[in-house]
């Protein structure tokens, strides 16, 4: 683990230990949500997923429901163990619902007005005044987040990445107004309840891993743009010269181009950096409905 950023709250914030946190709220059943959803049930917990609509969390389900098909034929979990993990989630349109959680991580869109909205409705609805209430964002400042609660040292980032069922880090995010305990027991929730790594990280855009990988996919779309390769060859560059799982397209097209765009805006809005620069080609696929994995278009088709 990497040394803590500084904090200014008390350290005498009471929250739940790691192992008493049972019940785990979960916002949104996109591609994230309903992978935290997965992890969170796959380690015994009580989750609740919330969405914003009926369709949506259809969709959920059946990505839930994929995914732990998918670890049974992989072997990493027996066929009771997934109707197990699928009978640990039910499933809500009202954030109400959310009254009695330990544990709330929020994986909605990278919109900063929802996520602030959301924030401010789950400091309403979760009664326990001791809960952590925890947001995926990639690169939108944690702080603001907190600031529209009335319980900022309770809350923090913890940004997991995609497949999450699959990848082993999660990225603990505290804001300058985090608590001590909250950001130890969090922490400690990662690494020994769901058995992940934790990395600590300092509330800037994009934390460690999306300040290093953004400019990297945003310099391959550019040079995909500029007509210098095609994408099979910037990809096979990558996996065939540097050992990378996928090439920076094909992960720019998991990641979501959506979020990609949204990422690189949020950093481009914090160090306006050129490296950080939304491409327009990048840009009007968004505008184009042209996603990656999740819409069937993207760099590749699906
Ligand atoms: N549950 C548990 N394990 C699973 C699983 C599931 N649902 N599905 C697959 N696995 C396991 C497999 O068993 C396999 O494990 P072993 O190697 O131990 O056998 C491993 O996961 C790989 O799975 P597959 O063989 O099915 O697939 P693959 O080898 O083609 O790998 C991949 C697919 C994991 C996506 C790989 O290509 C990869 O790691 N790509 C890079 C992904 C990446 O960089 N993600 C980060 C994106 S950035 C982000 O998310 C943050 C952000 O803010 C944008």
């Amino acid at each position: 683990m990497t040394t803590a950023p500084p904090t200014t709250a008390p350290a005498s914030v009471p929250v739940p230990a790691a192992q008493a946190i049972q019940r785990v709220g979960v916002v949104g059943c996109g591609v994230m949500g309903a992978g935290l959803a997965e992890v969170c049930a796959r380690a015994g917990r009580d989750v609740l997923i919330v969405s914003s609509s009926e369709a949506g969390l259809t969709r959920g389900r059946g990505r839930l429901e994929r995914s732990l098909g998918n670890a049974v034929r992989k072997g990493k979990i027996s066929e009771a163990g997934r109707e197990e993990t699928l009978a640990r989630v039910t499933y809500a349109t009202d954030l109400g619902s959310f009254h009695d959680r330990q544990l709330v991580l929020e994986a909605v869109p990278e919109h900063e007005p929802t996520k602030l909205d959301i924030f401010q409705t789950l400091d309403k609805v979760v009664e326990d005044p001791d809960a952590i209430l925890a947001s995926n964002t990639s690169a939108l400042p944690v702080i603001r987040l907190a600031r529209a609660t009335r319980r900022p040292e309770h809350v923090l980032g913890l940004h997991f990445f995609n497949p999450a069922p699959v990848l082993p880090l999660v990225e603990v995010v505290s804001s300058l107004l985090t608590g001590e305990r909250t950001r130890r027991t969090a922490a400690e929730f990662v690494t020994e309840v769901l058995g992940k790594q934790a990395i600590h990280a300092g509330d800037r855009s994009g934390f460690v891993v999306n300040a290093l990988l953004i400019p990297y996919l945003v310099a391959a779309i550019r040079m995909y743009e500029a007509g210098y390769a095609d994408a099979r060859t910037i990809d096979n560059a990558m996996t065939l010269g540097c050992s990378h799982p996928m090439g920076p397209l094909a992960l720019a097209d998991l990641i979501g181009l959506d979020t990609v765009a949204a990422i690189a805006s949020a950093l481009y809005e914090e160090f306006k950096e050129p490296t950080h620069a939304v491409p327009p080609m990048l840009s009007r696929m968004v505008d184009g409905g042209l996603l990656g994995r999740k819409s069937g278009e993207g760099f590749y088709s699906y």
